[in-house]
């Protein structure tokens, strides 16, 4: 009897591959964003971590072509549904934006203008996508911002922007965001200025919007608590590189990567004593210009060892723990050959040793910062992933 062959997997939504973003500055290119890939599918929520000038907002940026810096490079590919975006003349990219794909920030002032009312700028933005007369752009704005759990929609929608707390004018601005219906929402810290309950009912709402409009989302946030509670698949950026990512639930029980083990230790926990004091990260990422040619994170990683230094920027290796069943061979951050998309796996630029491994010798921050060959890519040393990477956790 032949053997019973899988059925096809669904294409994703959008499939990120190799994403670069470079500004001029003092007569050269200074990569910003650095070989970003990572696949979204339908209805899923990805979440994009990183501490603050990661290139999480750049990313986004360059995806919904909406970076206009002078001399600014984006190589590499984005398909959306399987169109390519990078490259995307504006005319084209215009009439995705809104229509297909739409972006809510962390201050909703930015999507809104101050001296009209909310209900009169959802009205045009529904009236710039569809044929509606001003009546019935009207009955959808107040439908939407009831939907996005507005009280009092109508009057609501009456209000102009500065009238409304932080809470009701991020919901205000995702209501604006759907209402053309996009396949996919870009959230850039949609909930940092926002207090505690209402974050809380913000991250319900985003939960919400794949069942209630089938809508796929790519969360941006710096914090891992959001991640855990919001989205299936985690990319942890780190200094424009991907440090990490994988099924959200695999990744938070067995980070491969020193950076993202800090950035869970710095969670509080949910239930026991409370610590005194949480672990955090010391130092901060290297700005773009003074970026190493070997892992970003070595200045500040407890595990840092001679190899990590002179190395190129290490390489994305399975991290030897798999969820699904997929063996890392098999599995791949790529789209497979036949367009389809493999079950997502734990990718990571460095891999934990096991525990009980003795550790490689580790240099000693006067020996880090007097290395000579910090910034020299050609040195012939191994790459940093060799703590027999693919062994730990297994
Ligand atoms: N137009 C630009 N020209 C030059 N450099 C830029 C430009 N936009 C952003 N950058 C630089 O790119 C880096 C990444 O910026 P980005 O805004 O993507 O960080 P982020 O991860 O979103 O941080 P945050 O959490 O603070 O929002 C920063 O060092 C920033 O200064
Ligand atoms: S490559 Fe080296 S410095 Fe970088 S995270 Fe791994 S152990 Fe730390
Ligand atoms: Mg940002």
């Amino acid at each position: 009897m032949p053997a019973e062959t899988a059925p096809p997997m669904a294409a994703p939504l959008l499939d990120v591959r190799d994403l670069c973003v470079s500004f001029p500055s003092r007569g050269r290119m200074i990569p910003i964003v650095e070989h970003v890939s990572f696949t979204l599918g339908e209805r899923d929520i990805l979440g994009l971590v990183g501490e603050s000038g990661s290139g999480k907002s750049v990313t986004a940026m360059a995806l919904m072509g909406l970076i206009d810096s002078p001399g600014v490079q984006i190589t590499g590919s984005a398909l959306f549904r399987g169109q390519e975006l990078v490259g995307l003349p504006q005319k084209q990219l215009r009439r995705l934006r809104g229509r297909e794909i739409a972006m809510i920030f962390q201050d909703p002032m930015t999507a809104f203008t101050p001296v009209y009312t909310i209900g009169w700028q959802i009205d045009e933005q529904i009236r710039a996508h569809e044929r509606l007369s001003r009546k019935q752009a009207r009955a959808r704005t107040v439908e939407l911002l009831a939907e996005m759990g507005v009280p009092d929609p109508a009057r609501t929608a009456d209000r102009y922007p500065h009238q409304l707390s932080g809470g009701l004018r991020q919901r205000a601005m995702i209501a604006m965001a759907l209402s053309c219906n996009p396949s996919l929402l870009i959230a850039d810290e949609p909930t940092t200025a926002l207090d505690v309950t209402v974050q809380a009912q913000i991250l319900e709402l985003i939960r919400s919007l794949r069942s209630t409009y089938g809508s796929s989302v790519l969360l941006i946030t710096h914090d891992m608590g959001v991640v855990a509670e919001t989205c299936d698949t985690t990319l942890v950026l780190y200094s424009g590189r991907v440090a990490e990512t994988g099924p959200t639930d695999a990744l938070f029980a067995h980070p491969g990567h020193p950076y993202t083990a800090a950035l869970l230790a710095s969670i509080p926990p949910l239930d026991g004593p409370r610590p005194h004091r949480l672990p955090a990260i010391a130092g901060a990422p290297p700005p773009p210009l003074e970026r190493p040619a070997g892992c970003a994170f070595a200045p500040r990683c407890a595990y840092v060892h001679d190899t990590c230094l002179p190395a190129p920027p290490p390489p994305l290796v399975p991290t030897g723990y798999h969820p699904l069943t997929a063996q890392p061979d098999e599995a791949s951050a790529h789209t497979s050959a036949a367009g389809t998309s493999p079950p997502p796996v734990q990718f990571a630029a460095c891999v934990l040793p096991a525990e009980g491994t003795p550790l490689p010798a580790r240099l000693t921050h006067s020996e880090l910062s007097t290395k000579p060959n910090f910034d020299t890519p050609d040195q012939a040393l191994p790459p940093p992933t060799s703590f027999s990477s693919g062994e730990a956790h297994q």
